[in-house]
């Protein structure tokens, strides 16, 4: 199979790696805006290259790889989609709500299958997690607290196209909450704050994230994010239950220190970034997404599926703009 790539910047090279190495791939191709980081990737890594993703598309590619920053995801699956060949598009779809509801649509109207990249669906500890709720060993579950801390924050010029915190960072843990419980948001409660460089808060945007929400069965949810947990990067979901409570990424890397004496967990080492974090999920999410590009398997995460969480994370938006709670039936579902 001959896989197409566009984006070669932070995970599109990681993308590029792990696809090289899978059995069914015979060819990465890989082409970006900036020419030279295309180039630096292609030659590092031994693939393809392309000058740009029409010719790339034009040249016969069997599944394409959508890596570019998040202002590239609409166009490029546009361009994907009417090419007719299978896409993976990295988290978020879209930057904006309105594009997210196009894009659900025609993906939901045309044959061409589309992945859309939230890794955690294939984490050995959240698919843990997700049986321990849907078998009942945990009873009813009242609360559950998720998180998701990075060791540093990503480049200045990354923040101000990123869509801000609950957008870039949080949606992995608003689709991982559905994923995991089967169950819809009702309502959120988001607030935030600045204390490191000042480019978040001349984006808009706030480097430390903190919601409640309100699940439509009544479950409780704590949600926070930040861009600079210097312990180390630090993803994690607490689901507490009326007979039991389950952790996911509560292992000896967790980026914590126990305060009390003689206690030696977590022993550590800590990871320190997503690549790290992740690396097996990234892995069984590409090769799963290689099968579907092969006809093999249906869509692990539709477009319709990240519509769902990009709605919980415009509603967060929308709740720190006017600081006031904010019900998932004022977010829009549909054109
Ligand atoms: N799933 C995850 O865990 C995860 C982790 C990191 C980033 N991401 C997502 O991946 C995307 C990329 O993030 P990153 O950290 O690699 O960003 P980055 O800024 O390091 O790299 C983006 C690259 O895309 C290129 N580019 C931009 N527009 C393009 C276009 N139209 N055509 C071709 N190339 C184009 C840029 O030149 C750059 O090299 C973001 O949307 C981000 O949300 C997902």
């Amino acid at each position: 199979m001959r896989v197409g790539l566009a984006g070669a910047g932070r995970i599109g090279a990681f993308h590029a790696e792990t696809l090289h190495a899978l059995d069914a791939v015979d060819e990465v191709v890989v082409t970006d805006v900036d020419g030279a980081a295309a180039r630096r990737v292609a030659e590092s890594q031994g693939l393809g290259l392309a000058p740009d993703v029409e010719t790339m598309l034009a040249s016969g590619i069997d599944a394409f790889v959508i890596t570019t920053g998040t202002l590239g995801h609409a166009p490029l699956l546009r361009q994907g989609v009417a090419a007719g060949v299978p896409t993976f598009c990295e988290k978020p779809v879209a930057a904006t709500l309105a594009e997210t509801i196009e894009l659900a649509d025609l993906v939901a109207t045309s044959d061409v299958p589309v992945h859309v990249g939230f890794q955690r669906r294939f984490d050995v500890g959240y698919l843990r997690a997700r049986e321990a709720v849907r078998s009942g060993e945990l009873g009813f579950i009242h609360t559950v607290r998720a998180n998701t801390h990075d060791q540093s924050p990503p480049h200045a010029g990354y923040i101000p196209t990123s869509g801000g915190i609950f957008r870039d960072c949080n949606i992995h843990d608003f689709d991982i909450l559905r994923f995991v419980l089967g169950v819809e948001v009702k309502s959120v409660y988001a607030t935030g704050g600045n204390k490191g460089e000042a480019y978040f808060a001349e984006a808009g945007d706030v480097d430390t994230g903190a919601a409640v929400l309100t699940l439509e069965d009544d479950t409780m949810v704590l949600v926070s994010s930040t861009r600079y947990n210097g312990a180390g990067h630090d993803v994690r979901l607490e689901v507490l239950g009326e007979k039991g409570a389950i952790g996911v990424g509560l292992d000896d890397s967790l980026a914590l220190r126990s305060a009390e004496p003689g206690v030696d967990f977590p022993r550590g080492p800590q990871k320190w970034s997503f690549m790290e974090r992740f690396l097996p999920a990234y892995r069984a999410e590409l090769t799963e997404f290689i099968r579907l590009a092969a006809g093999a398997v249906p869509s692990p995460c539709t477009v319709a599926d990240a519509l769902q969480a990009f709605r919980t994370a415009e509603a967060c938006e929308l709740s720190r703009a006017e600081r006031r709670p904010v019900a998932l039936t004022e977010i829009k579902n549909a054109p």
